[in-house]
């Protein structure tokens, strides 16, 4: 019998890629995001792989969404095999000056979210002794991040949720996987305002169906951490000897828009 993968924001970006990827493989999808349309597209694309879509439009933004989205996917009678944590969103400017309500609503979506849906999905896993998470953190996850700091913030979250989630888990036959992917081109940059910052204007912005392969990968390997790109690799390695001011500034520099 199939299995089942779900996967959060697989309405645009990496989150389709992943979709496309699971199908592939012949793997039945749950596909969750806010956009209905984009998702029914999506499972209409997915048919010539023949597997079984589901779509479940949800806002991750309502807190009261990971335990509704639980009930949904058993309302179904499916049981999930893989949980691909991978919708989040980012924002940029100083963060005196940014949208309080969107910030903590980023917070939800980026961390809480996960957390929630990590831990109701992950106790029938290991009643079942099998499953996989996935979940997308960044190498923003790595260093503060200013004129990002929250988005920074919720994706240091997220790695160091997972790892620790990796580790508990160890020898139960289900595993977590933090994928760190660096600049990608997808609708990221532009929804976070920053696609004209030197971090999405320098060459090397990454394929999404690059990091999607990368991530995919190690996730079925089981490790507990990837980092997409050598060059990020290389990055997330001499962080952990740079001083923190000169990793702040660094960051600073790629994110700061102009005028601020
Ligand atoms: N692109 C990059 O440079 C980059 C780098 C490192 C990490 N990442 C991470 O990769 C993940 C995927 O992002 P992406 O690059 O593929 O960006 P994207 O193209 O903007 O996709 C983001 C997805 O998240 C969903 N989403 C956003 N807010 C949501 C909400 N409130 N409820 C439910 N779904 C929501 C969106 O769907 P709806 O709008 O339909 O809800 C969309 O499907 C994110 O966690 C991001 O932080 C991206």
């Amino acid at each position: 019998m199939a299995q089942v993968a779900l996967i959060t924001g697989a309405s645009s970006g990496l989150g389709e890629q992943f979709a496309h990827r699971f199908a592939r493989d012949g793997h039945d999808v749950i596909l969750v995001a806010r956009n209905e349309a984009r998702l029914n597209a999506l499972a209409e694309r997915l048919r010539i792989s023949k597997v079984r879509t589901f779509t479940l439009p949800f806002d991750l933004a309502d807190p009261t969404t990971p335990e509704k989205l639980f009930a949904a996917v058993k309302a179904l009678g499916l049981e999930v095999d893989f949980l691909v944590n991978n919708a989040g969103f980012g924002s940029n400017g100083p963060f005196l000056e940014l949208d309080v309500k969107r910030e903590v609503e980023m917070v939800q979506v980026n961390c809480t979210a996960i957390l929630e849906l990590c831990h109701r999905f992950v106790v029938p896993m290991k009643a079942r002794g099998r499953g996989r998470v996935l979940n997308i953190a960044s190498t923003a996850g790595f260093q503060p991040g200013p004129y990002m700091a929250t988005y920074y913030a919720t994706k240091a979250f997220v790695l160091s949720f997972s790892e620790a989630l990796s580790h508990e888990l160890a020898g139960t036959g289900v595993t977590v996987t933090a994928s760190c992917p660096g600049a990608t081109s997808t609708e990221f940059a532009k929804v976070a305002g920053n696609d004209t910052s030197r971090l999405f204007q320098r060459p090397g912005v990454a394929k999404a169906e690059d990091v999607v392969h990368d991530a995919y990968e190690a996730m079925m390997q089981g490790e507990a951490l990837t980092v997409h790109g050598w060059l990020n690799y290389l990055a997330f390695q001499s962080l952990r000897f740079s001083p923190r001011a000169v990793a702040r500034s660094i960051a600073a520099s790629l994110n700061k828009p102009p005028g601020a």
